[in-house]
């Protein structure tokens, strides 16, 4: 059998919320629409979170709405307290994603509560009825933090199996591309012998250049679901100097020139990103595969 991977876009939600500029709510819907259109089965829309603090977010209700109506997608929102939560559950997002930072700097300067407090927030949401939405706890700044520097991993391990009795699934995310292959293999190897097959996705920044070897080295380790964002947008605005993450057109074109499936079809791919130029003019936008194009005979795999 063909091996495969799972790749959930979170430009819609990590991208926008650190970009320079606002887009508009019906370019979101024609983005997304055109993400859906090249292949990717789940899209991290949007977050729940005050419409004060993150203005590109204050659509994240009719987004969802949107993205709902889209056959075969899973929608994923961010929520970063109870009310977020509820918020996420009344606009029916199939799956809510918690940040849980392992540095407590961080956790402090991005939600305002220390990570034990954190883990408590998101038992309270786990607790509440929630029919078929999945719940993913992603402890974030995993592998390093910009405002408290080195994470000790027994508090990555000791996070992420606090979440693992509660949520469906954990995430380990290297908030601002600190980490490094060598890092990534060790950190998700010791995770999975705590919490098993709960350890699910691996959320990489490309911050320092690392992000396709992370994925690989996660690959390799294991891992078969990973976020990242078209055009290498995102970045936490609560953590000095996070910028995008791993650029899903380089992520795609990597996995399946090594005949690794992704389901997503980059020549539809590219289409999706002149979508997302449209919708955020001015805006950087990265890419090696799309800037330099397919190489010759380029066959994706079978
Ligand atoms: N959605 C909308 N409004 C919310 C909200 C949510 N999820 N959570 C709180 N609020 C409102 C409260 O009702 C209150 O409103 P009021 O002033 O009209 O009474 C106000 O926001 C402050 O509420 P409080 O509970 O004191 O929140 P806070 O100011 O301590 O902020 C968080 C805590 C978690 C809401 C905030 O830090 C946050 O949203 N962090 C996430 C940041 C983020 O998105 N980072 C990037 C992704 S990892
Ligand atoms: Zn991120």
């Amino acid at each position: 059998m063909t091996a495969q991977v799972h790749i959930c876009e979170v430009g819609p939600r990590d991208g926008l919320q650190n970009a320079h500029h606002l887009m508009p709510t019906e370019a979101k819907k024609t983005w997304i629409r055109a993400l859906a259109a090249a292949g990717l089965r789940e899209i991290e829309v949007g977050s729940f979170v005050p419409p004060k603090l993150i203005p590109a977010m204050a659509d994240t209700g009719e987004i969802v709405s949107f993205a709902k109506t889209i056959s075969g997608l899973t929608v994923v929102a961010l929520a970063p307290n109870l009310k977020g939560f509820q918020r996420a559950l009344e606009a029916g997002a199939h799956k809510v994603t918690f940040p849980v930072s392992a540095s407590r700097k961080h956790s402090e300067s991005n939600v305002r509560m220390t990570p034990e407090q954190m883990i408590e927030e998101v038992r309270k949401c786990a607790q509440l009825p929630h029919p078929g939405v999945e719940i993913e706890g992603a402890v974030s700044t995993a592998f390093g933090c910009t405002l408290q520097g080195e994470v000790p991993e027994d508090d990555v391990v000791r996070i992420a199996a606090a979440l693992a009795e509660f949520c469906d699934c954990v995430a380990l995310a290297d908030t601002v591309g600190y980490a490094n292959p060598a890092q990534i293999k060790r950190i998700f190897s010791r995770v999975r012998k705590e919490i098993g097959h709960k350890l699910e996705a691996a959320h990489l920044h490309n911050t320092r250049g690392l992000g396709l070897a992370n994925a690989l080295a996660a690959y390799e380790e294991g891992v078969r679901h990973f976020d990242s964002s078209m055009g290498g947008l995102g970045g936490c605005p609560f953590a000095p100097g996070a910028s995008g993450n791993v650029i899903t057109e380089d992520l795609v074109f990597m996995f399946e020139s090594m005949g690794v499936r992704t389901g997503i079809e980059l020549e539809k791919l590219f289409f999706a990103r002149k979508t997302l130029i449209q919708g955020l003019p001015g805006e950087p936008i990265y890419g090696h595969t799309p800037d330099a194009g397919l190489p010759k005979g380029f066959r994706a795999a079978a």
